[in-house]
């Protein structure tokens, strides 16, 4: 018996070896070649018991091969119809899984909706799958009619974020990775204005940082609300166009910034255009970017003297996000709370600031204030995001979905230095009011933006 056992046990020993070896070195190719036909086996050969533990089956009735015969007790005779041993019976049918398909970070597969079922059912049971297919995660990508797609992920494509901070066309920046593995872009094109909350170093100026970066290199105007005594924003200086840091610079500058946009709005109307971008290409003016650093500061009150005061910033800032979109004005507003608690307005202003970016929070409403009344789960998700990952956040996409994703890093120095390099792109602030600012974004530059925005 040692003969073979011997030889069997080095065999065994040395595959084993291999296959360590090969996982650490090549994990991308380990799981290509052999996790995924294991899982691929695994997810086929437990999908009936998986659909019927996550309540995903349908009734049916099915001619089936049966064994009985038998009399079970109580029952005095047994009718024809019962000892038949082929009969219709009723089954639970799973609904069909379509080809499991290999991805970078796991495998993605579709699902043919059974009837009466919608993607929600599937949202809804996301975690149980990914108990029981034994992976990080399952993310509902996309759905048609009648079919969803499911992605798998092996790990979580969020412990570290490598691409690189990329501008990605006028007004859009890529600021880091969604958990799909897909680019996370924040496009103030498609959505204007932001809001970011978070708790205390959960990464919100870290995200402030990479969309600076982004933007320094694009022509557009750049405007910071720092009431936190300008020590966020003051060293983004050189590309800024305008700056407060007091209360009384805020109301001056907000007021300036309304100018400006009736300013373009005159300029609209007597071009008969909708919006700036479709004016004619020389005299379109340089849009512009708002940055407000701890939006409470704007509100909190330190005496009674200041209750105008803040009156006229709510007032302003709420126009600005009502009639910037059409003028090329962008809000990015961050906080820890923007809540009603900080005052009447605050509402009003966060129902106009259409992209949510929620980071880790310290207290359920804060997530609720930011992510609305989307799916419980999106909440959830906000909750459980860990301390120990800085720049996670939920974000709701222009999909309408809400997705994890975590912002790249980019520390104050990285980002001072792209603000220092690109000052010569910061248009002065007075010229940005007299219209006089130089023509920037040209026909061409729309055109390609038009293209990217294009779905590949
Ligand atoms: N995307 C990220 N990746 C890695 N570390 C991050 C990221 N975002 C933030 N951090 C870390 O967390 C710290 C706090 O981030 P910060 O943006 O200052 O938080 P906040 O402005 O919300 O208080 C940063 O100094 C950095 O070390
Ligand atoms: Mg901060």
């Amino acid at each position: 018996m040692s003969d073979w056992l011997i030889p069997l046990t080095v065999i065994l020993v040395a595959v084993c070896t291999v296959l360590v070896v090969w996982h650490a070195l090549h994990p991308v190719s380990f799981w290509l070649c052999v996790g995924y036909p294991l899982k691929t086996a695994h997810v086929y050969a437990t999908w009936g018991n998986v659909a019927l533990g996550c309540t995903l089956t349908r009734k049916r009735r099915r001619w089936r091969y049966t064994f009985d015969g038998l009399p079970v007790v109580g029952h005095a005779t047994i009718s024809l119809a019962q000892r038949r041993k082929v009969r219709r019976v009723q089954i639970d049918k799973p609904p069909r899984l379509g080809l499991i398909r290999p991805h970078r970070l796991g495998f993605r597969v579709n699902v043919t909706l059974m009837d009466g079922q919608t993607p929600d059912d599937y949202t809804a049971r996301l975690s149980n799958l990914a108990h029981a297919w034994r992976v990080h995660s399952v993310r509902l990508v996309s759905s048609r009619p009648g079919r969803v797609t499911l992605l798998a992920t092996r790990g979580d494509p969020l412990s570290e974020i490598r691409i690189p901070l990329l501008s990605e066309g006028l007004l859009r920046v890529r600021v880091g990775l969604l958990e799909t593995g897909v680019p996370w872009l924040v496009d103030f094109r498609t959505v204007p204005h932001w809001l970011i909350t978070g708790a205390t170093q959960s990464g919100k100026s870290t995200l402030l940082n990479a969309l600076i970066t982004g933007l320094s290199a694009q022509p557009v105007a750049l405007v910071g609300f720092d009431l936190k005594g300008g020590v966020e924003l003051t060293a983004y200086g050189a590309r800024l166009s305008a700056i407060a840091t007091e209360r009384a610079e805020c109301v001056g500058l907000l007021n300036d910034l309304i100018c400006l946009v009736k300013t373009r709005m005159a300029l609209c109307r007597a071009n008969k255009a909708r919006n700036v971008w479709k004016l004619p290409e020389d005299l379109r003016p340089t849009p512009v970017v708002v940055l407000v650093d701890e939006v409470a500061e704007l509100f909190l009150m330190a005496h009674k003297g200041e209750k105008d005061e803040i009156a006229t910033t709510a007032t302003a800032l709420l126009r600005l996000a009502q009639l910037g979109r059409a003028f090329g004005v962008y809000l990015v507003v961050c906080g820890q709370r923007v809540g009603s608690d900080l005052g009447p307005g605050v509402t009003a202003l966060r129902s106009q600031l259409s992209g949510r970016i929620c980071h880790r929070v310290n207290d359920p409403e804060t997530a609720t204030m930011t992510l609305g009344d989307t799916d419980p789960a999106a909440l959830d998700a906000a909750r459980q995001i860990p301390a120990s990952m800085p720049g996670t956040a939920i974000v709701v996409s222009d999909d309408g979905r809400w997705y994890r994703a975590r912002s790249v890093y980019v520390s104050e120095e990285a980002a001072e230095a792209a603000a220092s390099q690109h000052a010569q792109l910061a248009p002065a602030w007075a010229d940005l009011l007299t219209g006089a600012d130089t023509v920037t974004v040209t026909d061409a530059e729309l055109e390609a933006l038009a293209r990217e925005g294009e779905p590949t």
